[in-house]
């Protein structure tokens, strides 16, 4: 049986136990594009970016920076962002509509806080429940003016732009998207800001911005940032390590798959997942061949194998927090027992994934606990089943994998949520496993 959506039902239909095989080469890293697309819009000049993320998040980031007076379009294949420097930022005259994502919101706020007018950040119900005061609180204490709902802890989020100071902020959670709101706040402000994070978090907005010539130094887990802009560049984005996951996880666990992905972002912050594949026994090989603007690239071979169970827990999380819904895949098809700890983040994802994996794991009829920081998974002998996104694009695609993995067809409802990260991922699933006309 080969892949079937349908649109009007929202509905994926898969299985057949379909070994993956062949190269690919996944859209472009959701992370680096975002920040690609707002650098652009920071930088005075012409910024060509290819493989862009094709996600419904990143088409936010680029909708919301038109909205501030940047001009995107398009050439020959490339995104072409000419910005206007920081100083041609223009009061939006609407909402910004931020949609489903987290990034566009947390990583703006500090881009508008310093900006001499007034802006407005909105999202979907998802993203107005996410937790914002983590942003809002080091911004106000930069001197940001910016308000919201629950005393400023959910979106909508008013902002009134401000003269801004340097600050030394210590996070209490290892978040990138907060730490890049905070640098991109310092890029404005008078004076050094100095971030610390708790742990290593995803660090494209240090590399990108040192290598595009901002004043942005890296000692550790410490980030010092003082007033400056990024230079115009050309940016060929690699692809994205965490939808590659999903791939490395469905060959992993499917006999007879032999996969290697191309051109992917190895930056040690975002390959956290093969470590754990390869403590779990899969056959992964991550080789590192370049770089581009800062950014290792390279690429990844996975074939199937037995996999066991292992523990997931400290400074490794948040080097892996989105890929925690495809390793519950690869828990739930192990031998023995898995347990993800310290992972109290995964309540505020696009849904609260402890819950989402909780009832989807059971669902295909593995033994699965939920704890207030994590899961416990004990792998054995899945079956097909009915499904559902709760409209998070991870936890379908986690299913997706589940289900091809197994002889009988599943179905993945709410399968549209898919388009926040990856629209194309049924047609590339459908290629490594040769049952698409692709
Ligand atoms: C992201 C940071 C992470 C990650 C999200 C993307 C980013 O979120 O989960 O998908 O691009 O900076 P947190 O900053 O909340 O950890």
């Amino acid at each position: 049986m080969s892949v079937d959506v349908s649109d009007l039902a929202d509905v994926l239909v898969v299985g057949g136990a379909r070994p993956l095989r062949g190269r690919l080469r996944v859209p472009g890293d959701k992370s680096i594009s975002h920040r690609a697309l707002i650098f652009g819009a920071l930088a005075q000049g012409s910024s060509a970016i290819t493989n862009l993320g094709t996600g419904a998040d990143v088409r936010a980031t680029a909708r919301v920076l038109a909205q501030l007076g940047a001009t995107i379009g398009s050439e020959g294949g490339a995104v072409i962002v000419d910005g206007a420097g920081i100083e041609g930022f223009t009061e939006p005259g609407a909402v910004l509509d931020c949609e489903n994502s987290g990034t566009t919101m947390r990583v703006l706020a500090g881009v508008l806080a310093g900006r001499m007018f007034l802006s407005v950040l909105s999202g979907d119900a998802s993203l107005r429940a996410r937790p914002m005061g983590r942003v809002v609180e080091p911004l106000r204490a930069m001197g940001a003016d910016i308000d919201g709902r629950e005393g400023a802890t959910l979106a909508p989020l008013v902002i009134r732009g401000s003269t801004l100071r340097g600050l030394r902020h210590e996070l209490p959670v290892a978040s990138a998207q907060v730490k890049t709101a905070l640098v991109l706040a310092g890029l404005q402000a008078d004076g050094e800001t100095e971030v610390v994070s708790p742990a290593p978090s995803r660090d494209h907005t240090e590399r990108m911005l040192a290598a595009l010539g901002a004043p942005v130094v890296v000692d550790g887990l410490t980030v010092r940032v003082a007033r400056g802009a990024p230079r115009s560049f050309e940016l060929d984005v690699p692809g994205d390590p965490s939808s590659a996951a999903f791939f490395a996880v469905a060959a992993a666990i499917t006999p007879g798959s032999d996969i290697v992905i191309e051109s992917m972002s190895c930056s040690p912050t975002r390959v956290g997942f093969v470590e754990v594949l390869r403590r779990m026994g899969a056959d992964v090989e991550l080789t590192v061949s370049g770089e581009v603007c800062g950014e290792p690239v390279g690429e990844l071979r996975v074939r199937s194998s037995a996999l066991v169970g292992t523990m997931i827990a400290g400074d490794e999380v948040p080097g892996v927090i989105d890929e925690i819904p495809a390793l519950a895949v690869a828990a739930a098809f192990a031998d023995g027992v898995t347990e993800v700890r310290d992972a109290a983040e995964l309540v505020v994802k696009e849904s609260n994934r402890i819950g989402t994996l909780h009832t989807e794991l059971g669902k295909l009829g593995v033994g699965a606990e939920a704890r207030g920081d994590g899961l416990v998974v004990r792998g054995g002998r899945a079956n097909a089943g009915d499904f559902s996104s709760h409209g998070d694009h991870r936890i379908a695609m986690a299913m997706a994998i589940a289900a091809n993995a197994l002889e009988a067809d599943s179905t993945v409802h709410g399968w549209s949520a898919v388009a926040s990260s990856y629209p194309e991922f049924a047609r590339d699933l459908d290629q490594l496993t040769g049952s698409g006309a692709s």
